[in-house]
Formats: structure tokens, sequence, C-alpha cells
């Protein structure tokens, strides 16, 4: 059984996945259509940027008036925002099963924490092709040897051991969960094999974080990194959390106020971890964000979030199926996904099949390469795939839509027209409107922003 936060499960909410378990910010916010009319947004977004839990948002609202600088000030409100923040890393410490030892660094997000990260690994790391970009270009960038996935994941598991005994590594770097096919990755195997081979684990939480609960002192994970932006507290902070000693020993990543001991004119004493990789001033509210989701998601019983997905996940991917969609999916023999399916639509791109989403249907999901590109070639799917992902927020009437609207693509087309733009293909004419204040704020708001593939 699923139970809410922040709003009565009823007894119909019962049923897994029919109802959100969550209560959200935007909830029920609805969204202009082409043809005219406004429908319910149905967000299937959330491996790019999960709204705010409501009970973050409240957390945040009652900081705000009380907001100050951290570690720099004796007034009552540096005082308190200082005290937020340091237990905030408590927080997440246990969140995560963190070891006392273990030092919880504030960063900007999964990316940042992983760039950290590779400042401060001391020797060769070993990474797959199949990463998010976050989890790939710091390595690619320094003395990385990635490992090409095999077609089944026990081969991908025996190729990134026979590459550890190839060749001593510090650090093996992998994903927790794809952010493009939702597939897990056993960490527990992965990291006995890192360490039996004299290596290190860091696992890139992004994806995984928000899904399942995390244990990295269990686990026997060295290195964690994830995103505020992904586990409902949007605010700008992630979190890099392990092992002190690389971290104390590595260069500061910003150099700055708030990382040093001493300064002279020519010399510098530099503090250590956390604070050695946290100049400039913090991010308190980012990271007391992060911390009240934490809060938010352990009060869940543990099967809370799989049940809940596994039971949309499965809609999903039958749904999608019948409705001729081709589903992404790297490895027959692995059974545990996470709720995020990518899936191409014959006859139709990606970007075509995600506007016809938006505009037609009220739906939001992700086209493109997902910051995954060698993995989407790997798919040969280099015009990109449609992404639906499922969080807190999804119940079954989201996922009925989806699927709806990709069975109505594929039979009778769109209905609208659409034309290439400088953004790429764009409803043609869109006539939605901006939000009142975006319009009023903005004359050169484009009618197609800019993308990310
Ligand atoms: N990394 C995020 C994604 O996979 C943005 O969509």
């Amino acid at each position: 059984m699923t139970t809410t936060i922040g709003h009565e499960a009823t007894a119909a909410s019962r049923a897994a996945g029919s109802l959100p378990i969550a209560a959200l910010v935007g909830a029920g916010q609805c969204v202009p259509l082409v043809q005219g009319s406004d429908v319910r947004y149905t967000n299937l977004d959330y491996a790019a940027s999960a709204p705010a839990l409501q009970s973050v948002a409240d957390e945040v609202t009652a900081l705000l008036p009380l907001y100050s600088s951290v570690h720099r000030g004796a007034g009552y409100n540096s005082q308190v925002c200082t005290a937020a923040y340091e237990a905030a890393r408590s927080t997440v410490a246990a969140f995560v099963g963190a070891r006392s030892s273990d030092v919880v660094i504030f960063t900007r997000n999964t990316t940042d924490a992983l760039n950290l990260l590779a400042t401060a690994a001391p020797g060769p790391v070993v990474y797959l092709d199949i990463e998010h970009h976050a989890n790939l270009l710091p390595w690619q960038a320094r003395d990385g040897r990635v490992v090409v996935a095999r077609d089944t994941l026990a081969g991908t598991i025996a190729a990134l051991e026979s590459e550890l005994a190839r060749e001593p590594a510090q650090l093996l770097a992998v994903t927790g969960a794809s952010n493009v096919t939702g597939e897990l990755l056993p960490l527990p195997e992965l990291a006995e094999l890192a360490h039996r081979h004299g290596a290190r684990i860091a696992v890139d939480g992004a994806q995984l974080v928000p899904h399942r609960r995390v244990d990295i002192g269990a686990l026997g994970i060295d290195y964690l990194a994830f995103s505020g932006h992904k586990l409902y507290a949007p605010f700008g902070a992630g979190v890099l959390i392990g092992r002190r000693d690389w971290l104390d020993a590595a260069p500061p990543y910003l150099a700055g106020g708030g990382a040093v001991r001493d300064v002279t004119i020519t010399a510098t004493s530099w503090t250590s971890a956390p604070a050695r990789h946290e100049a400039g001033t913090p991010n308190v509210i980012g990271a007391i964000a992060i911390a009240a989701a934490c809060r938010a998601i352990q009060a869940l019983p543990d099967d809370a979030i799989p049940t809940h997905e596994s039971c949309l996940l499965r809609q999903l991917e039958t749904g999608l199926r019948r409705a001729g969609a081709d589903i992404l999916r790297l490895w027959p023999d692995e059974t545990e996904r996470i709720g995020v399916v990518s899936f191409t639509v014959p006859g139709y791109s990606a970007e075509a099949v995600a506007q016809y989403l938006s505009a037609e249907h009220g739906i939001g999901v992700r086209d493109g390469r997902f910051c995954a590109h060698p993995l989407l070639a790997r798919f040969d799917a280099n015009d990109g795939a449609v992404r639906a992902s499922i969080g807190l927020g999804s119940c079954g009437a989201d996922i009925d839509r989806l699927v709806d609207a990709v069975g109505r693509l594929r039979v009778e087309g769109p209905e609208w027209t659409y034309s290439a733009s400088e953004h790429g293909l764009v409803p043609s004419p869109d006539p939605r409107d901006w939000p009142d204040w975006l319009a009023a704020s903005s004359s050169t708001a484009p009618a197609s922003p800019c993308r990310t593939d």
C-alpha cells in the first residue's frame, strides 16, 4: 500500500499507481493546446526535472523570511541559516546511509558533483559508454578508460571485470539507473567487483535516488552524486557524498572565500572538505530544499515508490507497444527498471512526436539524445527518441493519455501542422499564449525556446 505526502489517501488511491503518491507544486495545472482549449498538464518528464514537493516549497517559504548568509554572519538570521545548512548535510547523509566518516558536499547538480569528483580521484577511472554525459565527459577529459557495454548485463559486468583486471584503476564510475532506458545496474555486485580489483566505486545517482532507497554504506558505494532538481527540490543544488581522503587531498574545486583557512598576498592555506569545495556563498535554499525532500521521501514506506512505479511502468510499456511504439532497452537479461521509458514511433521523428504530444494533448515528455549521445548511437537513434518518465505525481490517467495520443498519431496522424524553425520543429501556427507574467516580462521570448540534445 502507498501513502501520500501532503494529501490524504482515499480508498480508491490504494490501488497502486491509480493516484499520485505526493502533493507536488503545480499539480492539476492546465496548459493551452493549439486547438484552442486548455487541458490538465500531463507531466511525464520527471527524469529531466521534477516539480517541487509541496512540503519542500513550504520549508523554503518558511526559511525565506530568515534568509541570510551562511558561515559568515553573527546575526540571528545568519545563525539560523548556518544551522539549517549544516543540518541539511546530516539529513542527506542519513537519507543515503552514509558512513560517519563520509563528507557531504553541496554542489549545483550531479554534473557539478561528478566534475568535482573528477578533480579528486587520484588515478585511472573506468566507465561505461552508456552513461549520461555527466558521468562520461569528466572521465573522457582525463585518464578514463571506457568499456563498451555488451548485449547482456552479465556480459557488460564481465567486460568491466576484465578491464579492471587488465590494468589497475582507482575508480569505477557507473550510473545507478540509465536515464534513457531506466535499467538498473547491480550496485552491490559492481561495488564488490571494484573493491576486489582495488578500485573505488562512484555512482551517478541522478536517476536512481528519486526512485529507490539507496544505502551507500550497505551497498559499499564509495561516492554518490545526485541532483535536487530530480528529487523534487528544484532550487539549484546537488550533492556529492563519499569518502573524505580524496576530497581533502584534492585541489579546491573553486578558489574563493569560505574554502580557506588563511590567505596572504602570496599563499593560501585551504580548509578541508566540505568547505574546501564550497567556495562562495553557499546555496542554503537549495540545500534545505534537498533535505526537506529527503525527509518527505524517507517518510514513505520502503516499497511505496517502487510499487507505485512498477504498476505505471507496466501500463506504460504495454500501452506503448500496443500503440505501435518501439521501446529502447539495453539488456534482455536486465529486468529491474525505474519509471523511465524511451521509445520511437515508426513514421515520425522523435521531435515530431514530442511536439505533437505537447501541442495537441498537453503532455510533457523529453525528446532528443538525452545527454547520452554514445548510448543513442548504439541504438542507431542519432535523431533521438522520445522519453516518458514517471514520478511521485504520476497516475494511471497520465499513462492512458500518453498511450491514447501515441495510438491516435499512428492511426490518424497529427491534427495540426508543424514546420521547421531555427528552434527545431514547431506547431505552425502556434496560437498558444505564454502565461501573463512571462508575456509581460519578455517581449522577446522565442516561440519555442532553445533545446538541449
Ligand atoms: N539529465 C537530465 C535528463 O536525462 C536532464 O533528462
